[in-house]
């Protein structure tokens, strides 16, 4: 008798607004699966320490945020904003902070499954996930794109402002020293910048389908 397949777990990783949120949720939607947005994790701890009007670098101060963070945090309305979004890459340097939140991520897609997207989940939270996008777009679309979504929600920003500021992230992202942003090596390379949401669905499902295939009892 042939062991019971493991649940299925779809990691989704890649730089700011490259599309990565739009898409997990697409396919958790389509394979019915749980989605965590776990940037969602590290702005609520971000969040947390510039209303205490602590440096969310301090690495004492970060940790002890997110190991008390109460998870009603992630509901929080303001997390999605330019100035929680740099705290949050400023707390996610700090490898307290991702230790305290790593069990959290793990135990959401262990029992039932889940797509879960964010910056390390395809090489630190579930390496062992069968399938790993590494969603991105060039700098320019990618902050394009913030910038419509920015004035969608009433509080537009310079494009030029979006631009650097997202530019800083990825790069403080990708050079930490704690699970650095960076494709697994089994990771499928998704490119956005020319594809809308439609499109990277399509392209996203075709490379799902072909990697279950090749796992015997993985399909959904
Ligand atoms: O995905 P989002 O832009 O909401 O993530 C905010 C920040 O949280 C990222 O810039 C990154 O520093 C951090 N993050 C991370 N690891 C994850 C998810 C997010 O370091 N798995």
């Amino acid at each position: 008798m042939s062991a019971p397949a493991a649940p299925l777990v779809i990691a989704i990783d890649g730089p700011a607004a490259a599309g990565k949120g739009t898409l997990a949720r697409r396919l958790a939607a389509h394979l019915g699966l749980p989605y965590l947005d776990t940037g969602l994790l590290y702005r609520a701890v971000g969040r947390r320490v510039l209303d205490a009007g602590g440096d969310p670098a301090d690495a004492a101060v970060a940790t002890a945020a997110a190991l008390a963070l109460p998870p009603a945090d992630m509901d929080r309305a303001d997390l999605r904003t330019p100035e929680a979004a740099l705290a949050a890459s400023a707390v996610a340097a700090v490898p307290g902070v991702r230790a305290a939140l790593l069990e959290f991520q793990r135990s959401f897609g262990r029992t039932r499954g889940a797509v879960l997207d964010g910056r390390d989940i395809g090489t630190v939270v579930f390496p062992e996930a069968q399938v790993k996008f590494f969603v991105t777009a060039s700098a320019e679309a990618r902050a394009k794109r913030r910038w419509l979504e920015l004035q969608a929600a009433g509080t537009p920003l310079p494009l030029a402002q979006v631009e650097a500021e997202t530019r800083r992230r990825d790069e403080q992202d990708a050079a930490r020293a704690t699970a650095p942003m960076k494709p697994a090596p089994d990771a499928v390379l998704l490119d956005t910048t020319a594809l809308d949401a439609e499109a990277a669905f399509a392209a996203a499902i075709a490379q799902l389908r072909a990697r279950l295939a090749a796992i015997p009892g993985a399909a959904p």
